[in-house]
């Protein structure tokens, strides 16, 4: 048997593909390109729950967006790593998206205009996460799949205690409740666009199911999140902004409304309502930490000196 037929073996018996093994090298890029990618995603998604941080309600709110915030700097951590056993070079990925060479989920592109927002992407955002995440846990690159494995518990804990956020405030007052259906309204649809364009539309889906770095299609997790959300919201007492949200029977999941796709190409281009700020601040932390990786790099040498004494 020959590498490539290894390779397509290991695949099919659904076995994991790992660092030293041999694959196609258009294995390697799609699996950078997807790890990369998913690592921006959860170092600019610290933003914009970062924002609420010094002006949460209570003292166990601010320790609550704390640790949530922190999680999402280790995702980014483990899936750098990640990308790091796939030859990917880290400081090369940072300059890819601080250029906007590479890509970073639309969803992050959006304010957070009062603290119902925190709840809210913790609900919907994280919700959306989950269903996108959990199938990568089975994803056939060792050590992808198995960071997804930690990401996953650590966004269910995300998730939820967004969830009893809501639950909170739509107990409380009608200003309160008001803030909640507000934040509903505004996170609703980019939490659907969360899922990649429609399958029709999705350049990699096809052959990242070939090689079971996908598990299911864009339109199949987006119609899983779907049917998820809609009794949450029934039970927190929000209305999802979808006219032609209905139940189908015969389909046996939730028909809903058009998504605006032209917005979701805009945002995906770097137009949407906060590209620009999400970048700037990346690009002044990287600068800004300039130091802190010339004193590590310059202990690591002396250590090294050391040692080599
Ligand atoms: N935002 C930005 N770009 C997107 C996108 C989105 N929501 N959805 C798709 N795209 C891009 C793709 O990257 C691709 O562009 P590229 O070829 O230059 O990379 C193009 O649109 C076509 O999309 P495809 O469907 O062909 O791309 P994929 O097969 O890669 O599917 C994906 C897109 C479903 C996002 C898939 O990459 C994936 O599952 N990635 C892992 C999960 C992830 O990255 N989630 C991002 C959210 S981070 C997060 O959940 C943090 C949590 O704390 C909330």
């Amino acid at each position: 048997m020959n590498l490539e037929q290894d390779f397509d073996a290991t695949i099919a018996r659904d076995q994991r593909i790992e660092p030293r093994d041999w694959m196609p090298d258009g294995y390697r890029k799609t699996m950078i390109r997807q790890v990369a990618q998913h690592a921006h995603s959860e170092i600019i998604g610290m933003q914009p729950e970062g924002d609420w941080i010094t002006r949460a309600p209570s003292l166990r709110r601010k320790a609550i967006l704390l640790a949530k915030v922190q999680d999402e700097a280790g995702h980014g951590l483990y899936l750098y790593s990640a990308a790091e056993t796939l030859g990917a070079d880290r400081d090369d990925l940072t300059e890819r998206l601080i250029g906007g060479r590479q890509k970073y989920s639309s969803i992050f592109n959006y304010p957070t205009l009062t603290f119902a927002d925190v709840g809210v992407i913790g609900w919907l955002v994280d919700g959306a996460a989950i269903c996108n995440q959990v199938p990568l846990c089975r994803s056939s690159y060792g050590p992808y799949a198995r960071a997804m494995i930690r990401i996953c518990k650590e966004e269910s804990f995300h998730q939820r205690q967004g969830y009893e956020l809501l639950m909170t405030m739509m107990s409380g007052t009608q200003a309160q409740r008001d803030m909640v259906q507000d934040a509903t309204d505004r996170w609703w649809w980019p939490s659907l666009m969360m899922f990649g364009p429609p399958d029709a539309q999705s350049t990699n889906t096809a052959q990242s199911m070939v090689w079971k770095i996908k598990r299911h299609t864009n339109d199949e997790l987006r119609q899983r999140f779907v049917d998820m959300s809609v009794p949450q919201a029934e039970k927190l007492g929000v209305t999802l902004p979808d006219p032609d949200l209905k139940w189908n029977a015969e389909r046996g999941h939730y028909d809903f409304g058009e998504i605006d796709w032209a917005h979701f190409k805009e945002v995906v281009s770097g137009n949407g309502p906060c590209n620009e700020i999400r970048l700037t601040r990346r690009r002044k932390a990287h600068e800004g930490g300039q130091w802190v990786r010339d004193a590590a790099a310059a202990h690591a040498a002396k250590q090294q000196r050391k040692e080599a004494v």
